[in-house]
């Protein structure tokens, strides 16, 4: 991979990157449509991260299909399929991580305290092995796009990263590769997430700025659905992700939770 790189990169090209734990939905093909017009060579990965993944998670049943992720990956116009060996990332004795100081200890990182570590560790060898210009990361891991972000300026990766927007499907439901856990009836529960940002954005858009105002609204759509636990509601900084007491700038409202044992996690901007 990394002399497949150095090959574009001699001859003048400029490579873009996406990385995925495959399982590919219409939220990933965004990504390698902004990464196609980004760069000359569009690589793509697929590798679901065992260090990312605390020991209760999902990591054996995170969904898989390679070959189906690979007829999309053409259709997308991808050059590059990059598909790790887990002994290739962690080979016997491996024992660097990277870890950021202060963006883990909100939100998803306080309920998974070894997902940030893990994500941060591979996509730095993933930038090491695939040599990227630009790399393109949803939003609706929007705490893990400032993770990248911080990471990237404070280690000088010198690669440019890209958000891309949420892409939800029909109903308002943030794609994600984990919906396909959610059984038919679990569905309306489901859309409570999106709900409640839309919620809080009327609130906002009629003048409220109270966090906890909007979260206690947040809380009694939740509060319909006796299946959901809520891990969080927050609104903070974006680029932080420190939590605010109302909303001034552009503020993130983030929200977590479990779904009879389902995480589900969606997020918007909230501009006053
Ligand atoms: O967002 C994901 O799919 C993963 O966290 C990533 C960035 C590919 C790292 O494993």
């Amino acid at each position: 991979m990394q002399a497949w790189s150095d090959k574009r990169r001699a001859e003048g090209k400029k490579i873009a990157f996406v990385p995925t734990m495959g399982y590919l939905h219409a939220g990933h093909l965004s990504l390698l449509e902004i990464g196609r017009k980004e760069g000359d060579s569009l690589i793509l990965s697929i590798f679901v991260n065992p260090t990312q993944f605390g020991p209760t998670e999902d990591l054996d049943s995170y969904p898989r299909d390679l070959d189906a992720d690979l007829a999309k990956a053409k259709e997308a116009g991808v050059d590059a399929v990059f598909v790790p060996q887990d002994s290739t990332l962690y080979q016997d004795n491996y024992q660097t991580f990277v870890k950021l100081e202060k963006l883990p200890n909100h939100l998803c990182g306080l309920s998974r305290p070894v997902f940030f570590r893990g994500v941060a560790t591979v996509v730095t060898q993933l930038f090491n092995i695939t040599r990227p210009h630009v790399a393109v990361f949803g939003q609706k891991d929007f705490q893990q796009l400032a993770v990248i972000r911080q990471m990237v300026a404070d280690l000088k990766f010198g690669i440019k990263i890209i958000g891309a927007p949420i892409v939800r499907e029909a109903d308002g439901l943030a794609m994600s590769s984990r919906n396909a856990y959610l059984k038919p009836e679990q569905r309306a529960a489901a859309l409570a997430l999106s709900k409640t940002l839309a919620a809080a954005k009327t609130l906002v858009a009629q003048g409220e700025r109270q966090t906890n105002v909007i979260q206690q609204k947040a809380r009694e759509i939740f509060a319909q659905y006796p299946e959901i636990e809520i891990d969080y509601i927050e609104l903070c900084d974006p680029v932080t992700i420190d939590s605010v007491e109302t909303v001034k700038g552009e503020t993130l409202m983030a929200l977590a939770v479990n779904l009879q044992g389902i995480r589900l996690i969606d997020n918007t901007v909230l501009i006053p």
